[in-house]
């Protein structure tokens, strides 16, 4: 089986546009919780950008000094961004999961983590210690009038938008049970025919086995849960997100297989038993978002490894998905030091247009972006449907892999691209689009980020002007500390002072 090929050939530069110690300086813990209005500022916040940016990621690289193995293991801290009549306010504070108190409390390591790490004392330590440490670290959401903080594999947590103070984990009115996984990658439908043309969140959660049920789930803007509905597909399946459209939910199983003896055995973490298996195919799982249409449709494809897709829309009988793709998983070895790891050695992921073409169970493929590219992002207003633009954070240079350093807009009709990058000593983390209010064309609005500045050992909350990257950030708002590297989060025109 043909894998996804590099558009070009690896970079041969040797000076680099960054130097592996300021990246690493974004990979320590950010312990102090703050709450303060943003003064330092270069440029000038925009009056009408007015609402909320939530960010989640591991905000713990150890504990207590004990260092965590992968930063998927780090306990969920979140980030709140209020901007209001040309000011912007910060506050962060940790979800306290169950996990996290007692970890703080006993001053160590108590649980394994899925991505290595280990508790002190070796394997007879680890060995059948199944536990899961929720640790609500990989997307914050508000909708229904919930903050919720989630991570894939257990239930949300929910907090006080106001104080981000945890209020305890978020069932949906009974509909999951206690520790029952929901995605971190729910899709915001902006208007959704099964609901008379109102908005919806749509989101699954995955119980892999020797077959994999995914479960949809759809939930109006009140927060109810208004449809479930289940689906077996054959084999192990590791999905971290998804896409939708008016009718279709699209997954992308990637070809990997799970081999539990080495978590049993308390050698790896689960997350290290997935293997990447080159030579099996991609499987294109296309499930109707109508319960009563209950088969699953599954296209073969070229192997490779998804973790995220951009968006994807319906034009006659095709579907059309934008997904970021590698050549292979990465893998966490646990003698490793995720510190230390050696960015040329890497694939970089690229980003890949896939027509499904569902009458006829076939797909083909074309590259959208050969520069190494994560954390796409679109206007909401054009989840599943047809869109032209597209910011992603990128590396700083054209080829090779490299850690993201830039933002990169793309306009899909023209083939144009705009980069704003803040290397040599800046590192880019995913940008969100906001529309501004009443605009009416697609790139009309802006798109803000958290950049961490390797210089000073903080961060800034940069804000691009989302039809001219060129021109530079028309803010760049100076925090008092660092934030580390983080995963996901989105934007609410409401504000909670
Ligand atoms: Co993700």
């Amino acid at each position: 089986m043909q894998s996804f090929q590099l558009h070009k050939g690896v970079s041969t530069v040797s000076d680099k546009s960054y130097t592996r110690e300021d990246w690493q300086g974004g990979y320590e813990s950010l312990k102090q919780e703050f709450d303060y209005w943003i003064d330092d500022l270069e440029g000038e916040i925009p009056q009408e950008l007015h609402g909320t940016l939530f960010r989640n990621g591991p905000g713990l690289l150890d504990v207590n000094g004990q260092r965590i193995h992968h930063p998927f293991d780090g306990d969920g801290m979140i980030s709140r961004i209020t901007f209001s009549n040309g000011r912007a306010h910060f506050r962060n504070r940790f979800v306290r999961t169950a996990a996290y108190l007692e970890e703080q409390k006993a001053g160590k390591i108590l649980y394994r983590g899925v991505f290595g790490t280990q508790k002190p004392g070796g394997l007879l330590a680890n060995a059948f210690d199944f536990k899961l440490k929720n640790i609500a670290n990989t997307n914050v959401i508000y909708w229904g009038g919930k903050l919720l903080a989630l991570w894939e594999a257990a239930d949300p947590y929910r907090l006080d938008p106001y104080t981000l103070e945890t209020l305890g984990k978020e069932h949906f009115n009974g509909v999951l049970s206690e520790g029952e996984a929901f995605g971190a990658h729910p899709r915001f439908d902006p208007s959704s025919a099964q609901d008379s043309g109102a908005p919806s969140l749509v989101n699954f959660s995955t119980k892999p086995g020797l077959s994999t049920t995914i479960t949809i789930f759809e939930l109006n803007t009140e927060g109810k849960v208004v449809r479930q509905h289940a689906h077996n597909v054959p084999g192990f399946a590791f999905i971290h997100d998804f896409a939708i459209t008016p009718n279709y939910c699209i997954f992308f199983q990637n070809p990997v297989a799970f081999n539990p003896i080495p978590f049993v055995i308390g050698m790896r973490g689960a997350g290290e038993c997935i293997k990447f298996q080159p030579h099996q195919p991609t499987r294109i799982v296309i499930i109707s978002r109508n319960p009563k249409q209950k088969g699953v449709q599954i296209i073969e494809t070229h192997s490779g490894f998804v973790f995220h897709h951009t968006n994807a829309f319906e034009v006659g009988d095709e579907v059309v998905i934008d997904s970021i793709c590698y050549e292979s998983l990465p893998e966490v070895e646990p003698e490793s030091d995720f510190r230390e790891v050696d960015f040329d050695a890497l694939k970089p992921g690229q980003m890949w247009r896939f027509h499904l073409n569902l009458k006829q169970n076939t797909v083909s493929r074309e590259l959208l972006e050969s520069r190494c590219c994560e954390f796409p992002t679109i206007h909401p207003q054009k989840v599943g449907r047809p869109y032209r633009y597209l910011y992603t954070g990128a590396a700083h240079a054209e080829t090779g892999n490299a850690p993201l350093q830039a933002f990169v807009k793309i306009d899909l009709e023209s083939g144009k691209r705009q980069i704003w990058s803040a290397a040599p000593r800046g590192f880019a983390s995913e940008p969100v689009f906001v529309p501004r209010p009443n605009s009416e064309s697609e790139d009309d609005g802006w798109v803000l980020a958290l950049v961490y500045d390797s210089e000073y050992h903080r961060s800034d909350v940069v804000i691009l002007d989302a039809k001219d990257f060129n021109k530079g950030p028309i803010a760049r708002l100076h925090l008092k500390h660092h934030v580390p590297y983080g995963l996901h989060g989105n934007f609410t025109s409401e504000c909670f002072l």
